[in-house]
């Protein structure tokens, strides 16, 4: 499974690559919201970091507004999806723009009906909200091996990205059903590294080889 980092914070994104397990990187304007600086600059400097796709996403609401943002954001560089709402215009921006061949991810999809449509209309990418269909008392998991199952039965490429993930338990999750990306907050993918008997562990290894002689 490949890992995205769901975030705009430059330094988490340095950060993180630095580890050597940084597939790809997923904002949103939530997400951009956070940080301080011009959205573009920072938008041109994630993409220069990272050597995978960067989704960067379109607020017009409209088939035409939702094309020429999305032209625009991949003129940014070859790395860039353009993440485009789960609506019926939505639907139609993904055909405009994969007929143009830019990528696209579907954003917002809440069932596997949504990520069927999105697929069938050429997205690259759909990304089911996990946590956020938690919060509303559903099984988010659910969803993401419903849609594994129907892809798998029509052979649709369209890679799964489970988004919304809140902790290691979703990401494990994920994993075992087999959705192709899970894009995550850096502090759940700190969360990830540690475990306390393999801090333990070292702690005393290197007690350990005090006592021997070198
Ligand atoms: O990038 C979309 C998604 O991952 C947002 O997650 O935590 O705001 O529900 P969250």
């Amino acid at each position: 499974m490949k890992i995205f980092l769901d975030t705009a914070n430059l330094k988490e994104i340095e950060e993180a690559v630095s580890w050597g397990v940084i597939d790809g990187i997923t904002t949103n304007p939530t997400l951009a919201s956070k940080e301080t600086g011009n959205f573009w600059e920072i938008a041109n400097k994630i993409l220069k970091l990272v050597n995978g796709p960067v989704s960067l996403e379109v607020t017009a609401l409209d088939v035409n507004g939702m094309v020429e943002e999305g032209k625009k954001l991949a003129a940014l560089g070859d790395n860039v999806v353009v993440k485009i709402p789960m609506t019926i215009e939505g639907l139609k921006a993904v055909r405009r723009l994969k007929e143009m061949g830019i990528r696209t991810n579907v954003t917002l999809v809440f069932n596997s009906n949504q990520a069927l449509l999105a697929a069938k209309a050429g997205a690259d990418y759909v990304s089911p909200f996990i946590g956020r269909l938690d919060d509303v008392g559903e099984h988010g998991m659910d969803v993401i091996r419903d849609i594994k199952r129907i892809f798998q039965n029509y052979s649709i490429k369209t890679e799964i990205l489970a988004a919304s993930i809140r902790h290691p338990i979703h990401v494990k999750e994920a994993a075992t059903i087999g959705a192709d990306v899970a894009t995550m907050p850096f502090s759940v993918l700190k969360m990830l590294v540690h475990h306390p008997k393999t801090e333990e562990g070292l702690a005393k290894f290197l007690e350990d080889w005090k006592k021997v002689k070198i």
